[in-house]
């Protein structure tokens, strides 16, 4: 019989800077399923990868001065170094610059496209830039992006669309049928009450206003929108309509199991992809989850905003396992919750080092103090026993019912409690009192033993969240092979009587927290004015608004101003904003390109006199030759004056 099978997803993250501990709190999450999943048995796919393409992206490589590709190459390494340093432990990982996945959008777009399902028309409405979102006017706070609070532009371009409209009946119903399809429930209604109810507008799905993504393949002057591309690689990762990965990948994985997302990209994953996935006729995933954010004290983190909080630092400082702790237990799973050093310290001090590591350390340190670290066989049973060994024979199926709804904070709540209960339960044996009489040693080592159990199941239920530290755990209390394995955790007493153990370092030495938050203040402001250095060095000219570089006399000499009459003007076919202009400058004339349009009329023009800057290299604008530019002024948003000189002054005229 062939196992049963668990696919899970990360979104794939946009590679337009370092991630932060935002990204790694959604992977975290991720991953501990995914090895949760595999110890129980089941054959997991776990994917996460990169979202590469887009206008942001293009836009930080120019101002890189790097191509996108090597933009993103550079990125991605770090994000792929990240995971290593995280112990993240994905199946695969999808970049959508991958050809294999390329190709597999553009056979999905021409098919939506063939079928109907995607039709061209023209483009009108609000776009935020950094999120790369339109928007709706009844969309937009008051007038910005309702995701990132800053300004929208308007945008309107051709471009093909996709007929979300029609799948909003057939969404309903889905959710309707499958109540447990978005998680956190409470999302489903602002799902449903704030963009299907007001109407689903058919999805924008290419753009022509820039070249960084794939291309289609039947009108090549346009690129598939990202979120088709994106959404695209659940499916495309697992060989849909590529040979990359065997096709039997996706017959054996799809549907998924769970799409874990930020609550921001729930519409993304409950509305567009379910209608994608039905327009391809394809079976939608079982369950999207959206969790809350990681806030900072400030507000949510974000990789445009710059309030980053770096994980590689973070995981350097204080050890992976007790990251990966604090962001599974801290955040109550799908409400947002906050990042910070005091809160983290707070956890590592008291859940680990003081409540699991003293308890580690404690009952090792005794064996071998007692019975030089082997337990003798020979027991004494007390009724005192009987809770703590139920207990932890009843641990296992609570944290089971909590992780399977993936409550992470909870399942490892119960997994403490019985960190606490056994703390507890050395303070009611006192095993130092029985250390004393040898008559006691049969007890003593009944209850080392009892203690020695619970550390063994506690290690098996937690080494999903800290894969590192299990090990340690297991190579201390001298257990390997099954009694490791997830299914033992269900059942206390399986570790041999006469157990070996063998003392380590501390799992998680205690933190000073006072002096740790001294150095971290010191650490962010040195951190701060390297930025700052760095910023200064790399990006000269940019000044505060309203304030120019200061140039020599030389520099300005080198631009040469001349007075011209415009002698013609027309406007530029298949270009808006163009005009054409003739221009007798004293010297022989010239032709100049100018995106004047939207403020001149071509006739309104003839016989004004301009100033033209002379010596500019002649560049081509929509397949037509401008010899230099004329000037004009900025005169509040959106609005352009050109300048205009008094008739008297003769063509040819130097301007200095
Ligand atoms: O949205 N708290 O990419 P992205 C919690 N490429 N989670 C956070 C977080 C925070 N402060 N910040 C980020 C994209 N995340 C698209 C996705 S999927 C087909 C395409 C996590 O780089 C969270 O999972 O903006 C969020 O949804 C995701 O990173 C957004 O990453
Ligand atoms: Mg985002």
């Amino acid at each position: 019989m062939s196992r049963k099978t668990f696919y899970i997803t990360t979104p794939i993250y946009y590679p337009s800077g370092k991630l932060h501990i935002g990204h790694s709190y959604t992977t975290v999450a991720a991953d501990t399923m995914a090895r949760y999943k595999r110890m129980q048995g089941y054959d997991v796919m776990f994917l996460t990868g990169t979202d590469e393409h887009g206008q942001k992206i293009e836009d930080r490589a120019r101002e890189a001065g790097v191509t996108p590709k090597q933009f993103v190459d550079d990125i991605v390494a770090g994000i792929k170094d990240l995971w290593k340093l995280m112990n993240i432990s994905n199946d695969r990982f999808i970049r959508t610059t991958d050809p294999y996945h390329e190709k597999a959008v553009q056979k999905i777009f021409k098919r939506l496209y063939e079928q109907g399902d995607i039709y061209k028309s023209v483009y009108r409405g609000k776009y935020c830039k950094p999120c790369e979102a339109f928007w709706t006017e009844s969309q937009l706070v008051d007038g910005k992006c309702p995701d990132c609070g800053r300004e929208v532009v308007e945008a309107e371009e051709e471009a093909y669309f996709f007929r979300l409209s029609s799948y909003a009946d057939r969404l309903v119903k889905y959710y309707e049928e499958h109540p447990d399809f978005i998680e956190p429930q409470s999302r489903l209604n602002e799902m449903i009450n704030n963009f299907i109810k007001p109407g689903l507008e058919d999805l924008c799905v290419s753009r022509t206003s820039f070249k960084w993504g794939i291309p289609v393949d039947f009108d090549p002057n346009h690129v598939v929108y990202v979120w088709v591309d994106a959404l695209s690689n659940y499916i495309t990762a697992l060989g849909y309509e590529n040979s990359e990965y065997p096709q039997s990948d996706f017959e054996k994985y799809w549907p998924a199991d769970i799409h874990l997302v930020g609550k921001e990209i729930i519409r993304f994953h409950t509305i567009i992809w379910p209608a994608m996935l039905m327009a391809l006729d394809l079976p939608l995933p079982h369950k999207v989850y959206g969790h809350g954010w990681v806030l900072l004290e400030g507000g949510k983190m974000s990789k445009s905003k710059g309030n980053v909080v770096d994980p590689v630092v973070l995981c350097g400082r204080y050890g992976v396992d007790a990251i990966r702790y604090f962001l599974l237990r801290e955040i109550p799973f799908g409400s947002d919750g906050i990042f910070s050093n005091e809160a983290l310290i707070n956890r590592i001090n008291s859940d680990l080092a003081n409540d699991l590591g003293n308890l580690v350390s404690r009952t090792v340190s005794m064996i071998e103090k007692y019975f030089g670290g082997t337990l003798p066989t020979e027991r004494k049973a007390e009724t005192l026993d009987d809770e703590l060994i139920a207990m932890a024979n009843g641990l296992q199926a609570k944290v089971e019912a909590q992780l399977d709804h993936m409550q992470f904070p909870v399942a490892l709540t119960e997994i403490f409690k019985l960190v606490s209960r056994s703390n507890k339960y050395i303070d009611e044996t006192a095993p130092w009192v029985l250390g004393k009489d040898e008559a006691n040693k049969p007890r003593l080592a009944s209850v080392l033993y009892n203690l020695v159990e619970c550390i063994r199941i506690v290690s098996i239920l937690i080494s999903p969240f800290l894969p590192n530290t299990a090990p340690k755990i297991w190579a201390q209390i001298g257990v390997c092979g099954e009694v490791t394995y997830w299914e033992s955790a269900g059942t206390f007493g399986l570790l041999p009587q006469n157990v070996t153990v063998k003392k380590g370092d501390a799992l998680f030495p205690r933190i000073d927290m006072e002096k740790e938050l001294a150095e971290l203040e010191a650490a962010e402001a040195a951190q701060k004015a390297e930025a700052e250095k760095a910023a200064e060095k790399a990006a000269p000219a940019k000044e505060p608004e309203g304030v120019a570089t200061i140039i020599s006399i030389e520099d300005f000499a080198k631009v040469e101003l001349r007075v011209a009459q415009i002698t013609a003007c027309e406007s530029v076919p298949k270009a808006d904003k163009l005009l054409k202009l003739q221009l007798d400058d004293g010297m022989g004339g010239r032709q100049v390109v100018s995106g004047i349009h939207p403020w001149y009329e071509p006739d309104t023009l003839v016989g004004k006199k301009v100033i033209v800057v002379a010596n500019l290299k002649p560049a081509k604008l929509r397949g037509v030759e401008s010899q230099g530019m004329i000037l004009a002024a900025d005169a509040g948003e959106n609005d352009v004056k050109v300048i205009f000189v008094d008739d008297s002054v003769p063509c040819g005229s130097k301007v200095r």
